[in-house]
């Protein structure tokens, strides 16, 4: 899917991304249980002098979950080794990184639902005791080694926590939702990353900004680029609330951030299912997009501002959705729930 405010990671945003990632706990903003927890963890760990428990992040993409990954092991001060399920492919090569940390160091692996089943198996008994078992030798002449790992911290992010595989989801000592951020803080966000970017910004341009970024750091931070850029070229090179606004609607991001393709999906269960209930499936076909994605990424922020409802029949477009469209639902709908 190639949209604006597409929450993947693209190249342009790996440029910014790692000058405006906070590294410490304290600059992190947002997320505030799970900074209570995390900072106790952290602080209880160096106490004993022990390795920080394994971490599972899980949420939709862009909350930070790598910024805090990194966060964490600077606050253990430790080194963090980044990777992700897809760039595994083999056992060999998850023995060969897990062999090359020192004791107390952080493994990131993002995207961990992609691990393939054998190198999952690696991550077991490396979880658990710290140990892997290599086996050496073919047919009868085969006999495993087991070798013994320096102490590590694993943290896993995922979008798709449901993938994730029983024994693998169990051995996660700390499992943390990422929740979307309110508008209140994002725009604290993106006054931050003005700050770094050399930007200026008054607080309505930042809440403006805030506003139609979903929830999402990744996203406000997109934005508030090409806000810039239209400050830059149109205007004197600061943003203001005209400012922001004159951009944010030349980007076809609406008022609560929704954009062409989130504004097509309700438009489908509204004009195609009348308003629904409709199963995922028979949405995704009628959209011509894969159900993964609808579930992952479009739907949790719609979910969230209740201008759709899962129910065990499929989805159904609220009222909200009707009103923020401008429509009227036809017919008698009864939610039968
Ligand atoms: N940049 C991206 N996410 C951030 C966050 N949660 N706090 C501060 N800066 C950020």
């Amino acid at each position: 899917m190639d949209r604006l405010i597409n929450t993947d990671i693209i190249e342009e945003d790996k440029l910014t991304e790692d000058k405006l990632r906070p590294q410490r706990l304290s600059e992190y903003i947002g997320q505030n249980r799970m900074k209570e927890m995390l900072s106790v963890y952290i602080e209880a760990a160096k106490k004993r002098g022990e390795p920080l428990d394994h971490v599972l992040f899980y949420g939709p993409p862009g909350l930070g979950k790598t910024t805090l990954s990194g966060i964490i092991a600077n606050e253990l001060g430790v080194n963090i080794k980044i990777t992700s399920g897809p760039a595994i492919e083999k056992p060999g090569e998850i023995a060969a990184i897990l062999n090359n940390i020192s004791e107390g160091d952080v493994l990131f692996i993002d995207e961990i639902h992609r691990l393939n089943r054998q190198v999952e198996e690696v991550l077991y008994p490396a979880m658990e005791d710290f140990v892997i078992d290599i086996l050496l030798g073919k047919e009868a002449g085969a006999r495993s080694v087991r070798l013994e790992l320096p102490k590590f911290t694993l943290i896993g992010a995922t979008t798709r926590v449901g993938l994730l595989s029983a024994p693998l989801r169990d051995r996660f000592g700390v499992v943390q939702k990422m929740e979307f951020y309110t508008p209140s803080e994002l725009s604290q966000i993106v006054k931050r990353s003005a700050r770094v970017l050399g930007v200026e910004i008054d607080d309505e341009g930042a809440m403006r900004i805030a506003r139609r970024s979903r929830g999402t750091p990744r996203l406000a931070n997109r934005l508030l680029r090409r806000v810039r850029d239209f400050a830059e070229v149109r205007f004197d090179g600061s943003i203001d609330s005209k400012v922001a606004d004159y951009a944010l609607d030349i980007l076809d991001v609406d008022k609560l951030g929704l954009d062409q393709n989130d504004r097509e999906y309700l438009l489908c269960i509204m004009k195609k299912f009348g308003g629904g209930p409709v199963g995922l499936e028979t949405l995704a076909a009628a959209l011509g997009e894969d159900s993964g994605t609808i579930e992952d990424v479009i739907e949790p922020y719609l979910l969230m501002n209740g201008l759709i409802q899962r129910t065990p029949r499929g989805r159904i477009a609220t009222d909200n959705a009707y009103t923020h469209l401008g429509l009227e639902r036809l017919g008698q709908q009864s939610l039968k729930l």
